[in-house]
């Protein structure tokens, strides 16, 4: 198989054009909207092959945030059109329409979703030094990055906080499962109520996210966090590119913060865990994320060793013949087969993790995670989530997140 050309193939097929805006949904079926790190992921690789479009996506992203500055999770972007709205096939069977799933822009989710805009940004930037095109991204993002640093952190400490388990870009991970109220074995609709009953309590107190972050639902995610900081380092690239030297400081030093927020408040022992604000507890549950602090340079070479030894290639915990599952194998929640994020293995986490191990020179071990996300798509195509044990293929199809092969060098 030729594969960027079969990635080229996937990437035309799921691409739209809406009211000027061009964007790739992640699979047409199920997911036929944009995604803003999908959009991100997208963006990654298309900078190798196929720079316009990986502008365009940005472009598209940051176009219709609210009117609190923040990047949504979801645009549906029909809605500004007046086509009529797609319709997808997980369809919240008129639940959705009891609850306000939109705050302040119809069409918008009101969720947002890990910051990757600005290190993207700085991607395609690299491939191809267009300032104009930096510009123009530049006062959403500010205006985002505002919002996060002013809404959605307390004032004792930088960490941001998430609302709602889908905006770590893992719906149901377990590690949220407390949080939730939920034991380790539930339905997914069972799931799905609680997030969609958040949603509602959100609504309820108006999104003001500080009362509502300590009384419903507050964590301080590993993934989020570090990703974060990360794109506030790129921030600060992009605000010194653009000639805003000031700005570019601002953002240096709230990386800093955020960093040492991270190592501060969410480590416990040799493991990163996310905190629930609200049950003020650590959440000690072993998913990848504990993988993030390698991908944000975050912790020692040693440490990095223990990561990467005891627990990724320790196939106790998380290695496998076709790579990482995203849940441990000794999690009660672990379910390989229909757990979604509870357990089978996914092509952003790789990529993700991949990274990491370069970072921290690693070759030999990334180019492994590497091979395993293209056997991945060369037994079974480019799915959602993939089993860990057959590596059979399993959730969406046409889905494009086999795409950040490319972006795996
Ligand atoms: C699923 C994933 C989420 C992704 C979305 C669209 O909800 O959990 O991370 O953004 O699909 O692909």
């Amino acid at each position: 198989m030729n594969l960027e050309q079969a990635i080229t193939d996937l990437m035309n097929n799921n691409r739209q054009t809406i009211n000027g805006h061009t964007f790739t949904v992640p699979a047409p079926d199920l997911y036929p909207f944009q995604w803003l790190w999908d959009s991100c992921f997208h963006a990654f690789f298309l900078s190798k092959f196929d720079l316009k479009q990986a502008k365009a996506e940005l472009s598209a992203v940051v176009g219709r945030p609210t009117a609190s500055g923040m990047f949504p999770h979801i645009i549906n972007w029909n809605y500004e059109s007046g086509e009529p709205l797609p319709v997808p096939s997980w369809g919240r069977e008129g639940r959705g329409e009891e609850i306000n799933l939109t705050w302040q822009t119809p069409g918008n989710s009101s969720q947002t979703q890990p910051p990757l805009v600005a290190t993207a940004a700085l991607k395609v930037f690299k491939q191809d030094p267009d300032i104009v095109f930096l510009r123009s991204l530049y006062g959403a993002l500010r205006q985002h990055f505002t919002y996060l640093a002013n809404e959605r952190t307390f004032t004792d400490e930088s960490l941001v906080y998430i609302i709602n388990p889908d905006e770590s870009g893992e719906d149901n991970s377990p590690r949220f499962d407390n949080s939730l109220g939920l034991p380790p074995q539930h339905s997914p609709a069972e799931h799905l109520d609680k997030r969609l009953g958040l949603l509602h309590q959100f609504a309820v107190c108006d999104y003001s996210a500080s009362s509502c972050m300590s009384s419903h639902f507050g964590v301080a995610d590993v993934a989020f966090n570090v990703l974060y900081a990360e794109d506030l380092v790129a921030m600060a690239e992009i605000a010194h590119l653009i000639g805003y030297p000031e700005e570019s400081k601002e953002y240096v030093q709230r990386a800093a913060e955020v960093q040492v927020d991270v190592l501060t408040n969410l480590r416990q022992g040799d493991i990163f865990f996310s905190y629930d604000r609200v049950k003020s507890t650590p959440i000690a549950v072993l998913t990848w994320n504990i993988f993030m602090p390698l991908y944000g340079g975050f912790v020692t070479q040693a440490e990095a060793e223990v990561l990467v030894r005891e627990y990724l290639f320790n196939p106790k915990y998380f290695w496998t013949d076709y790579g990482v599952v995203t849940t441990a194998k000794t999690e009660v929640a672990f379910d390989p087969e229909n757990g979604f994020w509870r357990g089978s293995i996914w092509h952003a986490p790789h990529w993700f993790i991949y990274h990491g191990l370069k970072r921290y020179g690693y070759l030999v071990e990334a180019e492994l995670i590497k091979q395993k996300s293209l056997k991945l798509i060369e037994q079974s195509g480019f799915r959602e989530y993939y089993h860990p044990e057959t590596g059979a293929g399993l959730g969406a199809k046409n889905f494009t997140w086999g795409g950040l092969v490319l972006d795996m060098d």
